[in-house]
């Protein structure tokens, strides 16, 4: 392998890896690679000639990309406007979504036109809601810029805004007809964010890529510092995630094993308040992966060798792994029982997790006793 790329080092258009989503009529490709942004404009004039688009991203994204985008499709003769939300999660609500859809109407973004959502997950997620609603459905474009967005909630087609009651629980199924992974956008990605999505990457080796874990723990410093290794694990990523959508879109089946680690690390969010001071998503998903490991153990289907196998690997990377490394108090056991409760992936008062019997072999138990899960939290708990 050829020496890192440094976040210094001038960006270099390189041939992109390309991975494709197989949807039928509404597949699609990924392009990753570094400095693929200076394409964008070409890519979504041969897509959709005389298309249209409104850019949307976040104010942070924005600073550091927006002009690079609206360059690129300005030297491509795509007409753009952009619509600006405040960063954080707090923007996937009725109010900033409502605000996201206003702005696309008054920009006249018809059927024919194309909604680019440039920025993380939060904007994948909030852009990619209002196209699949506005005018009862915009086709839209992926422009990932943090790390959790280009292995993880660009691909797919899930889009969502937050409830009272819980994280993404009003959204749609909504694929987008591209995405264009600039690894070179994560250049401005603070290194705390850059870790969380890290968890994600991980995530796709605990699932069923013993292998990629492997690789991972070999090679996760070239990761962080960029060029051609970064390029490899965001492609392996999509191509798991790809893989495991083509086969259940619509989770009905296995894609409920990209929840690994999902189910304890969305009740950490909700126990923090969604405070990224405290917990950010991919931190509470490297929590939820450990915990989940454990928790494996706990029941007897898994070894504790591969519990700590993975803690040292999030240890070595920087990742938080324990209830025990968020800053704060955490509401008891049985409060955090309430929040895991809520999650989405409760069918008829049951809990259904996503465990494993080692590394890279998760698998979907339902019916799990809720006994069993309170004195495994509180047997973690810090408290
Ligand atoms: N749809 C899905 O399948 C799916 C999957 C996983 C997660 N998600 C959702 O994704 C969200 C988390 O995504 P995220 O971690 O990307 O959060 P995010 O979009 O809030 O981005 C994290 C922070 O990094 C900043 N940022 C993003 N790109 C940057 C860049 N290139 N340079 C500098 N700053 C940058 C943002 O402004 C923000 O402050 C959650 O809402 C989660 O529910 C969705």
């Amino acid at each position: 392998m050829t020496a890192p790329l440094r976040a210094s080092d001038p960006v270099q258009v390189c041939d992109p890896v390309k991975v494709k989503v197989a949807l039928g009529e509404r597949s699609y490709d990924i392009f990753i690679g570094r400095g693929l942004l200076a394409s964008l404009g070409q890519r979504i004039a041969a897509l959709r000639p005389g298309a249209k688009v409104a850019v949307v991203s976040d104010e942070t994204v924005a600073r550091h990309h927006l002009a690079a985008a609206q360059a690129s499709l300005a030297a491509a003769g795509v007409e753009a406007t952009a619509v600006t939300v405040p960063p954080g999660e707090g923007s996937k609500s009725f109010p900033v979504f409502e605000t996201v859809c206003e702005a696309l109407i008054a920009a006249r973004i018809e059927r024919a036109d194309l909604v680019v959502a440039l920025g993380g997950g939060v904007i994948g997620d909030l852009a990619g809601f209002a196209a699949a609603v506005v005018r009862r459905g915009l086709d839209f474009v992926q422009v990932p810029t943090s790390l959790l967005a280009q292995v993880d909630s660009s691909v797919g087609g899930k889009t969502a805004i937050d409830s009272r009651h819980g994280k993404n629980l009003i959204g749609a199924f909504h694929q987008p007809v591209l995405v264009v992974a600039d690894s070179a956008l994560l250049d401005t990605l603070s290194a705390r964010e850059f870790r969380a999505g890290y968890a994600e990457v991980a995530k796709y080796g605990l699932i069923d890529r013993p292998d990629f874990f492997v690789w991972l723990e070999a090679n996760w410093r070239d990761v962080f510092a960029g060029g051609p290794a970064r390029v490899h694990a965001i492609a392996e990523s999509c191509r798991a995630k790809a893989e495991i959508v083509a086969r259940d879109e619509f989770e009905t089946g296995d894609r409920a094993l990209l929840n690994l680690g999902h189910t304890f690390g969305h009740a950490l969010e909700a126990a923090t308040g969604y405070d990224g001071a405290r917990l950010v998503h991919g931190e509470g998903v490297a929590i939820g992966m450990a915990l989940a490991h454990r928790f494996s153990s706990r029941l007897n289907v898994a070894s504790p060798d591969d519990a700590e196998r993975l803690e040292a690997h999030l240890r070595a990377v920087g990742l938080p792994w324990r209830m025990a490394d968020i800053p704060g108090p955490l509401p008891d056991a049985q409060r955090l029982l309430g929040y895991i409760g809520q999650d989405k992936k409760v069918q008829r008062g049951a809990l259904t997790f996503i465990l494993t019997r080692g590394i890279g072999e998760s698998f979907i138990a339902k019916d799990v006793p809720a006994s069993e899960v309170l004195s495994f939290l509180q047997h973690s708990h810090p408290a």
